[in-house]
């Protein structure tokens, strides 16, 4: 187990979660890794932490740079406990560093581990020497909880950016010249939908405070750290971040009796026709965090569901409140589905997709099996709603 450089003097320290495969709710098929970064300077610092039950790990691997006693600053970007939970075993080690973390993060620690370490607030603008180098910090808050910053080394022009830009991927691979780059950014895409989503109004703001600054290195916290490809996932993040979408449907639904799967084809039908490429989803096959993916760059969010038991099928309820929590902005979205007596299920689906605050277009709702010529029926109806709203879009 070995230290991994960057450049001279900054080595990867972290560890690799080769198991992982749910990060509450999240599906990592891939694991993870929560980097931690060492800088051999006149102050031996620290950056980020990792999970508990990787300490081993990551102490192995400083060691194999410094002893662990010499860490006099411990940069806290984020207190979350996938970097924060190594800490106190760590701090066993140098109980004389310094923790360095934002206002938000200097009142969460205590309160997360209970102890009374040296902690010294740092907030936007604020620099630490700490021999050669300097560390400027910035404040993110929300990217992706209210303390989170990141940290800005100008000498060598690097920058340790915790959760922002991460992808869960377990690698021995650390840069991306040593990693397939599709799927690096399909997993920085999935992390985007399921962490960051709901805090776009505060990315953008991030890379504003980002912009202009010289970057040979972009270090996260999870996953690969950028190095050729910077340019590809900022702007990939200016994309996400601006809530640009594609001409494209995802159809997502339960089905019981393959009625509602018949009216989701159907509707798949309609799009293509129409010049909308589609996503199917069926959720007995689909995981949410993987459907979110599709979601976050697709127009048109359509949602079915039989009834039952005068409700929505379960795994649609919690596909939808999964959305909702997320909450992508400005989609079109559509409910339906069939049912036998109640019907409940389809204004349940609406109301939930309209309080998202998504643009509505009429729901479908069909009793018990439509055969080939309601479908049909329900396919030009359709057709009719999607193209006066296509004009209107115009
Ligand atoms: Fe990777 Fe918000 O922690």
């Amino acid at each position: 187990m070995q230290a991994v450089k960057i450049k001279d003097g900054i080595y990867w320290v972290g560890g690799i979660d080769w198991d992982l495969r749910n990060f509450h709710g999240y599906l990592t098929q891939k694991g993870s890794t929560y980097n931690s970064y060492l800088l051999m300077d006149e102050k031996v610092t620290l950056i980020d932490n990792v999970k508990y039950y990787l300490f081993e790990e990551q102490l192995t691997r400083i060691s194999k740079i410094v002893d662990p006693g010499r860490i006099e600053y411990i940069i806290q970007n984020h207190i979350e406990m996938d970097h924060s939970g190594s800490l106190p075993d760590i701090m066993k080690y140098c109980p004389q560093a310094t923790i360095l973390a934002s206002p938000k993060g200097a009142e969460g620690l205590p309160l997360h581990f209970k102890k009374s370490w040296k902690l010294k607030e740092v907030k936007s603008g604020d620099t630490i020497n700490l021999g050669k180098r300097n560390l400027h910090f910035v404040q993110t808050p929300m990217v992706h909880w209210p303390d989170n910053m990141v940290s800005y080394c100008p000498e060598e022009r690097l920058l340790f950016s915790n959760d922002a830009f991460g992808q869960h991927i377990a690698s021995s691979e650390r840069f991306d010249d040593e990693y397939p780059f599709q799927v690096i950014m399909q997993e920085a895409r999935k992390y985007y939908a399921n962490i960051v989503l709901p805090y776009s109004h505060q990315v953008r703001k991030a890379l504003l405070e980002l912009k202009g600054l010289e970057l040979e290195f972009i270090c996260p916290s999870h996953g690969i750290i950028w190095k050729n490809r910077i340019n590809d996932i900022l702007r990939a993040y200016e994309s996400w971040s601006a809530n640009e979408t594609d001409k494209k449907a995802v159809i997502i639904y339960g089905t019981m009796w393959q009625s509602t799967a018949k009216i989701a084809y159907t509707l798949q039908s309609v799009f293509e026709d129409n010049g909308i490429r589609t996503e199917m989803k069926n959720l007995q096959w689909n995981h949410i965090s993987d459907i979110m993916t599709d979601v976050m760059t697709a127009r048109y969010i359509c949602v079915g569901s039989p009834t039952l038991n005068n409700n929505i099928l379960p795994d649609v309820a919690a596909f939808l409140t999964y959305l909702k929590g997320l909450a992508p902005r400005g989609r079109v979205g559509l409910a339906f589905g069939s049912y036998g007596w109640g019907g409940q299920s389809i204004n349940l689906i609406e109301e939930t997709l309209r309080a998202c605050g998504f643009r509505m277009l009429p729901s479908i709702r069909f009793q018990y099996v439509p055969d080939k010529n309601e479908l049909d029926i329900i396919g030009s109806e359709f057709n009719e709603h999607l193209k006066i709203n296509l004009k209107e879009e115009k």
